[in-house]
């Protein structure tokens, strides 16, 4: 039953108010510097590539409602994260909201998934970025592309951004700033410009009628859905835009770091589900401003997979534009892998004060005041990782990490209602359980679109973390400990 113990509320608002010391972090982020980290980590690869791909081989035109029905489904977490973040503000965010509800074996299970989360998703970017750099600067692909022996880009530039996550969260937050002001002005360029060149005809019709699938997936890459009940994604119509809207939610993954903030927000109970809110309104406004354009740009049946945005405008003899794009492209991505690194130490840090990771790696630093070790451990491990190991196939499983964590965090909502009625909560889900079951079933469903490798590695990992926890956290966690007492 110890695997079950559930961690005492009240701990956990205690420490996150406790001030200086080894074991916590500093107060000094606002509400805009939450919505510049949330927006950071989340407008990145998907608006970029998934536009093109979902466009021509699913939806049509209509990925713009894709994105609205994705949009949706994460704003059904976001507001399971706000009730939780304001009433429970902590570092761990979704590792400690399952560890006060339904147990420490939860807990660990949803802190080593948000480990592979945040890990692989800046490890994934960081070659992403490598390949853009190049492309801008036509650098050597020996050095920066998929096929280099060390992409010694993507490693460069997740060490240079480990140095700026551990030596405070206030630079972290002002460079992430203005990576996030150059993609916002740049995809309000391309909806303000992009605008100008929308034909009515390549928008007609808008849900282009379902047709059978030219190709259909088989064996490890088709999704779950398939191999359990034959259904396979479609092609337009309105499945087609179902099976879009489930690619097309990996453009909003991320948004939910800004409950790992907790710590560090001067007013976290008012400001956190500001962040959350913040962030996924103007992602979802520019996401379905950005797809609406390219796709009124060009017939979607010729759109570039690759390099959808910047094709659309060279297309129409602007291809000038194409640079800007690529410029949004490298920001966007540099602040994705930053706050990677900074939510990751955050929740490191919050795994080693409960002893579940040893306590020395969560140390936080006298001056900079974060949690340096495990913020370098962190980017070492990433920079490995992104150095050395050809990612791209593995970009589904910041996805499913994801979506895991979504449904772990709509169960605690109503969990928690239930065990501690009265706790303080300055948020709160309307309609609960309805909206966080919705929200939990949604993110399954999106959960099951993804293919059947994705979830054998997802296993796979999470076995792993077992392994881990049975021979280190089982026994040496702070409870653990206080009940051997
Ligand atoms: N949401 C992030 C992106 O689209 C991960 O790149």
């Amino acid at each position: 039953m110890s695997m079950m113990r559930t961690k005492p509320i009240e701990d956990v608002i205690a420490q996150g108010d406790e001030e200086g010391g080894e074991r916590t972090l500093r107060r000094r982020l606002g509400p805009l510097d939450l919505m510049g980290f949330g927006i950071g980590i989340v407008i990145g690869t998907g608006i970029f590539t998934l536009t093109g791909v979902e466009a021509r081989d699913h939806a049509g035109p209509a990925v713009t409602i894709a994105f609205v029905i994705a949009g949706v489904a994460s704003l059904l977490a976001a507001l399971c994260y706000a009730e939780l973040a304001s009433s429970v503000p902590t570092a761990g965010s979704a590792y400690t909201y399952a560890y006060a509800t339904l147990g420490e074996i939860f807990a660990w299970i949803i802190g080593w998934d948000l480990v592979l989360e945040f890990a692989l998703g800046a490890a994934v970017v960081a070659r992403g970025w490598s390949g853009y750099l190049a492309e801008l600067f036509d650098l050597p692909t020996a050095l920066f592309g998929e096929g280099s022996r060390v992409n010694v880009g993507a490693v460069v530039i997740t060490l240079l951004l480990g140095v700026v996550a551990a030596t405070g969260v206030r630079q972290s937050s002002r460079v992430t700033n203005v990576l996030v002001a150059v993609k916002i002005a740049i995809c309000v360029f391309v909806v303000v410009a992009g605008l100008f060149f929308v034909k009515a005809a390549n928008l007609t019709p808008f849900v282009p009628a379902a047709q059978p699938s030219p190709e259909q997936e088989s064996g490890l890459t088709q999704p779950l859905t398939q191999l359990l009940f034959g259904y396979a994604p479609s092609t337009y119509g309105i499945a087609g835009v179902l099976t879009a809207a489930a690619v097309v939610f990996f453009a909003y993954t991320g948004f939910e770091a800004v409950a790992n903030l907790g710590e560090e927000t001067r007013r976290p109970r008012r400001d956190l589900p500001l962040g959350l809110f913040g962030t996924l309104a103007v992602s979802a406004v520019l996401y379905v401003a950005v797809s609406f354009v390219v796709v009124g740009m060009v017939d979607y049946r010729s759109i570039d997979p690759g390099a959808p945005i910047a094709s659309a405008f060279s297309a129409v003899g602007a291809g000038w534009a194409s640079a800007l794009v690529s410029i949004a492209a490298v920001a966007g991505l540099t602040s994705v892998i930053l706050v990677d690194i900074v939510a990751i130490g955050r929740i490191g840090f919050a795994m080693s004060r409960d002893g579940l990771l040893p306590t020395s790696v969560g140390a936080v630093h006298p001056r900079w005041g974060t949690p340096f070790k495990v913020t370098i451990g962190a980017t070492v491990f990433i920079a490995a990782l992104a150095g050395f190991v050809p990612l791209s196939s593995l970009a589904n499983l910041v996805s499913i990490g994801t979506l895991f964590a979504f449904v772990i965090v709509s169960v605690a909502v109503p969990v928690l209602r239930r065990t501690r009625p009265r706790l303080e909560r300055p948020f709160r889900v309307p309609l609960s359980p309805v909206v966080p079951v919705l929200s939990a079933l949604a993110c399954l469903y999106l959960m099951t679109n993804l293919s059947v490798e994705t979830w054998l590695r997802f296993l796979a990992w999470m076995v792993l973390g077992l392994a881990v926890y049975l021979l280190y956290g089982r026994r040496n966690n702070r409870l653990a400990r206080a009940d051997a007492k």
